[in-house]
């Protein structure tokens, strides 16, 4: 229930002097030479379009501080050239690899770091995929939080040890493209915790610099300006360190923002006249004022330089001098100085290339990722024993990917391997599944045919029928909503193949009894019909791969790489079965749309298990070339560790500097030149405040005390309290490879937290290659918080006196062996 959720937290929590922290005495001894002025600068962005990066802070000319870069996203630089375009969150989730999840968020960082970008706007765990059609589902981990929080720490990691910051997004409950800048989803506390939260808790431990708030409110507020998810949940109970940035346009108040836990402003115009923005000037205006207090800012100025110092300036990644070498607002080499101004023209692009070798990662992340989803008769892999192979569909072909802006392409005549919308990079190139089966073929000495139209049905049952193997590929698209396909504004409108892909599987399945169905999709589609079709002999998704795309799936095809994708979502046979999780097309009051989450903590596999419905494909599913057996389970207590000494209490609020009372010390420098679309600091007018502060009597006094707080019972660290991250039983089981090919199995561990339900999470998983005959014994850690529910009572993880099951196998379903967790 609602009433669950606790209200009223204030003030908004500040980093505590860590005076053994490096970062932190940099930051502190930056911050305390600033003006007013100077420190407003860094939270607020200095507007749309006004510099080359998709957002841009303020700077500090006089400490020689240039401000920070900010790009989206979250696979590869966007709007700029020679970069990569890498495989979606999506399909570095169903790896099940963490080795590849953190070289691909290495790979990530090294390209921002290339083009001189400090902040990259991803990884992304919101949406974690609550609906099946959430347009943005792929930019993230998939709908199971404890893998989207794996996905998020390493990519996390990977991008921050190249010396660029994170931003873990979209924070939170952003679960659907329609209405997103205005829907109100009710959540209740179990639910935020058990689910939505978790993945962003693991983001934090992992050291994420920056997290970005979402366009949606929360229980009745915006996320921007929401005490409880920023001040109560993100800074108080995870203990996040770093700065918390706007969704571009999601800020909505000057004080609401402050107050409750804004770190900084994106993309800083946009706000009301005199000063166009929230901030900038306007919280100039309110710290002078009294209404903000001078903590709060000095702990946005430190949360930001402080991330900066420990990440941007520390790394010993060779960084390029004089900030970005690229505009994201244009492809040619000149440009004026300010994008959006009327400004001298100069260098704006040097068209660096930063792809180095990482094709290569590209190309493995894209075959290991690949979900082999059946593979009847072992059709596959394809040998040199095949007579000719036919590749069908306008999803198989070579064309120009980029020749759509965002990606949102009418028509698509050739292959999909991204969505659309702001997680998009320009593709350098995109390798088609056509040409790379093709280059397969002639080196086998294969004869090859392609077929291109969707919607010639009897072109494509004439080529099927006369190879002897049909591989068609078919394609679905979603993305973000200021983008939209054929009426898809973000989220999918129906889960169904597009470009008549489900009539051409039927078509090329009723002639060839080998018909191979390839996925292009960014998430499930109702496919129980080929699932159970004996012409389909094999079915594989293959999500969005990005540039290797062709690469990838002929490596799997041919069995060069073995496939070790698993799904990371459930594959319904009918829509109903994902439960009341459909997307808000259509809000009751579309001026204020609302929803609740009736399903609660049962999204995807926990909902089919909850109401024992049977999946066409469950969450963890996939299939290899060989085959495995499980033996030998046993769960191991470990020692109870001692408890930690905590702190207590966060002590006060600490101050940096002095701020003058006299207004005209905050004016526009003399003989300053305004450049038009930039947001400044600077008050409009030193003889009185010019902006309204009449909703201060919203916020209780408790909003500016900076006196020293309790810690909250799940803090005390970065992700929460450390104790919940200590181990206390560790599963192990012995893996053997009984077929005959070498393979990759995903061994994943679920608990049953109680009797009383049926649900099993998951908890644990690891890769484990083995040749035919080899048998590994895997050890699987079971944390404090693997085992915990959250209590609202206690406002704590707890672990309760129900008895407790650990499970393990190959999938949520394919449970192979189980035991009771010895209390
Ligand atoms: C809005 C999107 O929601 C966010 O993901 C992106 O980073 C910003 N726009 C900037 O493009």
């Amino acid at each position: 229930a609602l009433t669950d959720v606790p209200f009223g937290f204030h003030p908004a929590p500040w980093i505590s002097p860590d005076l053994h922290d490096p970062a932190y005495l940099l930051a502190r001894d930056f911050v305390s030479q600033l003006t007013l002025t100077e420190k407003v600068n860094l939270t607020t962005g200095t507007g749309w379009e006004a510099d080359r990066c998709i957002g841009a802070t303020g700077s500090v000319p006089r400490l020689n501080f240039t401000g920070l870069c900010l790009m989206d996203g979250p696979l590869g630089v966007r709007y700029t050239d020679l970069n990569s375009a890498f495989p979606a969150g999506i399909n570095a989730a169903a790896t099940f690899s963490r080795g590849l999840m953190r070289k691909r968020g290495e790979a990530l960082g090294e390209e921002f770091n290339g083009k001189g970008i400090d902040v990259m706007l991803g990884p992304a765990s919101g949406p974690l995929g609550r609906s099946p059609k959430g347009g943005r589902n792929w930019e993230g981990f998939g709908s199971d939080p404890y893998l989207a929080g794996v996905g998020m720490a390493e990519t996390i990691k990977g991008v921050q040890d190249r010396g660029v910051v994170a931003c873990a997004k979209h924070f939170i409950l952003n679960e659907q493209e329609h209405y997103r800048g205005s829907m109100d989803v009710r959540i209740d506390d179990r639910t935020i915790h058990e689910v939505y939260l978790w993945p962003f808790a693991d983001a934090v431990r992992a050291g994420v610099g920056s997290v970005m708030c979402s366009y949606n409110k929360v229980n009745g507020t915006y996320a921007c300006e929401n005490e409880w998810i920023q001040n109560y949940l993100l800074k108080g109970e995870l203990g996040f360190k770093g700065f918390v940035m706007s969704d571009w346009g999601a800020q909505h108040t000057t004080l609401g923002s402050a107050l409750s836990g804004l770190d900084m402003a994106m993309p800083g115009d946009g706000g009301p006249p005199p000063y166009r923005a929230w901030w900038g000037g306007a919280l100039t205006e309110a710290v002078l004022r009294g209404d903000v207090p001078q903590w709060r800012l000095d702990d946005m100025a430190m949360r930001i330089m402080v991330t900066y110092f420990r990440i941007v300036s520390n790394s010993t990644s060779s960084r390029p001098s004089g900030g970005p070498n690229f505009s994201a607002w244009t492809n040619q080499t000149f440009g004026p100085l300010y994008s959006a101004s009327n400004t001298s023209w100069v260098e704006v692009n040097k068209h660096v290339n930063v792809q180095a070798d990482h094709a290569e990662i590209i190309r493995e992340i894209a075959a290991k990722s690949t979900v082999l989803l059946k593979n009847s008769r072992s059709v596959l892999p394809l040998s040199s024993n095949v007579s000719s192979i036919a590749v069908i569909g306008n999803d198989a072909q070579s064309w120009n990917p980029n020749s759509c802006s965002e990606r949102a392409c009418i028509p698509r005549p050739g292959t999909i391997a991204m969505g659309y919308g702001s997680g998009t990079a320009d593709f350098p190139y995109l390798v088609s599944p056509a040409s790379a089966i093709s280059a397969r073929c002639s080196s086998l000495s294969i004869p090859f045919y392609n077929t291109t139209p969707n919607w010639d049905l009897p072109t494509a049952i004439a080529r099927a029928s006369k190879a002897s193997v049909a591989i068609v590929f078919v394609a679905a698209t979603a993305g973000e909503n200021f983008v939209s396909i054929d009426g898809n504004v973000g989220d999918r409108n129906n889960l169904t193949l597009w470009d008549n892909g489900d009539a051409l599987i039927r078509a090329v399945a009723s002639v060839n009894p080998n018909t191979i169905v390839v996925l292009h999709t960014p998430g499930p589609v109702l496919l129980e019909y080929a699932a159970t079709h004996p012409n389909v002999s094999a079915i594989l998704w293959a999500g969005f791969p990005g540039q290797e795309s062709g690469n990838g799936i002929a490596d799997v095809l041919f069995g060069d790489v073995e496939p070790q994708g698993r799904s990371p979502f459930t594959w319904a046979a009918k829509e109903e079965d994902y439960g009341p999780v459909d997307i808000v097309y259509k809000a009751e009051d579309p001026k204020n749309p609302s929803q609740t989450f009736p399903e609660g903590t049962l999204i995807d596999y926990r909902w089919f298990a909850q109401h024992n419905l049977t999946p066409v494909w469950e969450f963890g599913f996939g299939l290899s070339y060989t085959r495995f057996s499980y033996s030998n389970l046993q769960v191991t207590k470990m020692l109870i560790p001692e408890p930690l000494e905590l702190k207590k209490e966060t002590g006060p609020a600490p101050t940096f500097g002095t701020v003058s009372k006299n207004l005209s010390a905050h004016a526009v420098p003399e003989g300053f030149q305004r450049i038009t679309p930039y947001v400044y600091p600077w008050l409009n007018s030193t003889t009185g405040f010019i902006t309204s502060n009449a909703s201060i009597s919203d916020f209780p006094a408790s909003a500016r005390n900076g006196s020293s707080q309790q810690i909250l019972p799940a803090g005390g660290g970065e992700g929460g309290n450390p104790e919940l991250y200590e181990v206390l039983y560790v599963v192990t089981v012995e893996i053997e490879n009984v077929g005959k090919r070498k393979g990759v199995e995903i061994v994943q561990l679920y608990i049953q937290h109680s009797q009383t339900s049926p649900v099993v999470v998951l908890r644990g998983f690891d890769e484990v290659p083995l040749n035919p005959g080899e048998k590994k014994l895997v050890a699987l850690p079971l944390t404090r918080r693997d085992l915990s529910n959250w209590n609202t009572d206690s406002q704590n993880w707890e672990i309760t006196s129900d008895a407790k099951t650990v499970f393990v196998g190959a999938s949520s379903r394919d449970i192979r062996l189980n035991a009771s967790l010895p209390l």
